[in-house]
């Protein structure tokens, strides 16, 4: 959701360079943007705009220290004056906030009888006018913000600019805040891809501690202020991972590597064990995640059944706390998540911990929340996934818990013959595209598209529909191909696009009789499968591998959508209204 990006060293175009910054984050997802920085010999300067940043650019002020924020709204409209940075009435607190802060109505009451003028609808805006208030009782600035951190609710992640004195302080209780420094500049960023194109050796803030950022370099302090050392951490992320290269969008580079992330993930098999001998250990096994990643959890109810023997239950992040009265502390939970950072997701574990129950997180970003609260964590090893809809990490996800199902099986030689046959199967896709772009074409005009898969291709069914309604708007629904005749096949009318899942696996001729029933209410029936049948209309061969053919499967999918999204002219990077890391309830 919002990303922070703050600047303090010695080049002198601060302004653009935070604009960079927040241009690097864009893909995090915001409607509002805005940057202050300290003009050199002068006063503060603050721009802040609804909508994206574009080709915006940044007066050419000479500046070496300032701070930007692209806001995703919670808490008043996308307008100039709700975006951040806020600054208090005297000009000396500038504020950045990610997260909510839920007691700010009473904090604003109370500030507002005290005299202070507020100029926005947001909750972040106490932040600033507290420590305005705070400074009046206090000089020692960490001081200051250790006390206002204290008297805020929520999660929230803040970093505080005092341009009077050019230090910054950066403090959370939720989404990640990751410092760089080298000796000619320092960084304090929302996200590590933003330090990417300055150093690899980064610093993830923990919880409740404070840094401070000032021309001499940065300080760490735990929550009592207490000096504490501060140890970077090395990322193994080059540069063109976090550029298109020669790619048109981000997500169709993203759907290229994906071949090379299955093969990649089957010499993990070590670190696969240690998760295997804990969920062996255990009485009862949960898989919990949203959206597509939760596609990914169902997959693995399926795996662990067929593949492990092992009964596992899997649930929507937001629906786990829903779930927890037979969790215990014989039981292991799950985390499924790119970002880590997944509030809904977040929250549900911790109730699981309390009840004493091991948590485990398959998570793609090194450093983020819930690889560093997690009992045992595993990294998925993507690289930095930056189009807003996930491809490569949900293909990653189910390579992970496939392999963790064999690997609890015995039967690892087996499964990692599978994958580089669906490795093998997605590059012949790839070879393919042209006429999935054809395909494309030629549904683009459909009102609906439906997707229908049984056993293991019933997730698969609903990824692949979520693929297409985020990017291209279409609606897109997936079904289990059994539930037809209970009331989906109401929904068939002349024409409409319907993708049948029909793998060479035990669900075979039950899917193709799904084909003929829709076919025969005029359905345009698009078979995926290893065999080719006249009921299809249009057919994409996928050669059979086993219970991993749902990956080159789901890849078409992928494909459709960005093709679908290309020909109604959208961006398939940046769907409107979505997030990348929804680290909001
Ligand atoms: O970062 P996470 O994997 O926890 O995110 C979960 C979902 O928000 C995410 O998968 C979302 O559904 C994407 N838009 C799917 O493309």
């Amino acid at each position: 959701m919002c990303g922070i990006f703050a600047y303090l060293g010695e080049k002198t175009n601060a302004g653009e360079l935070i604009l960079q910054g927040l241009t690097s984050l864009e893909y995090r997802g915001y409607d509002s943007w805005g940057v202050a920085i300290k003009k050199e010999n002068s006063k503060l300067h603050v721009e802040k705009h609804p909508g994206k940043i574009g080709e915006a650019t940044f007066p050419p002020f000479t500046a070496s220290s300032g701070i930007g924020h692209t806001r995703w709204a919670t808490h008043g409209g996308v307008t100039a004056a709700n975006a951040h940075p806020h600054v208090s009435c005297n000009d000396e607190v500038v504020l950045v906030h990610n997260g909510i802060v839920e007691n700010f109505e009473e904090l604003k009451q109370n500030l507002q009888k005290a005299g202070h003028h507020f100029k926005s609808e947001t909750d972040s805006e106490v932040i600033a006018h507290l420590l305005e208030e705070e400074m009046k009782n206090e000089t020692d600035l960490k001081e200051v913000v250790l006390r206002v951190f204290r008297m805020l609710t929520g999660m929230s992640a803040i970093i505080v600019f005092f341009p009077g004195t050019n230090q910054f302080f950066a403090i959370k209780n939720g989404s990640p805040l990751v410092y760089s420094g080298t000796q000619s500049e320092q960084i304090l960023a929302s996200d590590a891809v933003a330090l990417i194109p300055y150093t690899n050796n980064v610093f993830f803030l923990p919880d409740y501690e404070l840094l401070e950022m000032n021309p001499h370099g940065a300080r760490l302090y735990d929550e009592t202020g207490t000096e504490k050392s501060l140890k970077t951490v090395t990322l193994e992320i080059d540069k063109s991972q976090v550029e298109k290269g020669a790619f048109a969008h981000f997500m169709i580079k993203e759907i290229h590597e994906q071949a090379a992330i299955v093969k990649q993930l089957t010499k993990k098999t070590d670190q696969i064990q240690n998760l295997a001998t804990a969920i062996q250990k255990s009485n009862r096994f949960y898989f919990v995640g949203c959206g597509s990643a939760y596609y990914a959890a169902l997959c693995g109810e399926y795996l662990f059944s067929k593949i492990a023997k092992i009964h596992a239950n899997s649930s929507f992040g937001s629906e786990f706390s829903y779930h927890l009265d037979f969790i215990d502390n014989t039981s292991t939970v799950m985390a499924v998540s790119q970002s880590g950072e997944t509030i809904d997701i977040i929250s549900g574990l911790q109730k699981a911990r309390e009840k004493g129950a091991h948590i485990m997180a398959l998570v793609n970003v090194l450093g983020s929340t819930l690889y560093r609260t997690a009992d045992s964590s595993f990294l998925l090893g993507a690289g930095p996934e930056k189009a807003v809809c996930s491809t490569k990490a949900f293909v990653a996800q189910i390579t992970a818990i496939f392999l963790l199902a064999h690997t609890m099986a015995h039967t690892v030689d087996k499964g990692t013959k599978d994958l580089f046959n669906a490795a093998r199967e997605i590059t012949s896709i790839l070879e393919r595209e042209k006429s999935i772009q054809e395909l494309a074409e030629k549904i683009v005009k459909s009102k609906n598209i439906f997707v229908l898969g049984r056993g293991i291709s019933y997730p698969g069914a609903l990824e692949s529909a979520l693929k297409i309604k985020e990017v291209c708007y279409i609606h897109a629904e997936g079904f289990a191909g059994g539930e037809l005749k209970h009331g989906v096949i109401a929904l068939i009318e002349k024409g409409t696009p319907v993708i049948i899942y029909n793998p060479e696996d035990e669900t075979y001729e039950d899917s193709l009789s799904s084909a003929y029933e829709v076919k025969a209410r005029g359905a345009y029936v698009i078979g995926i499968s290893s065999k080719p049948n006249p009921v299809f209309d249009a057919y994409i061969e996928v050669k059979n591998c086993g219970e991993a053919t749902i990956i080159p499967n789901v890849v078409i999918a992928q494909l459709l959508g960005y093709y679908l999204a290309l020909a109604k002219n959208l961006d398939p990077d940046k769907p409107r209204n979505l997030a990348k890391s929804v680290t909001v309830k």
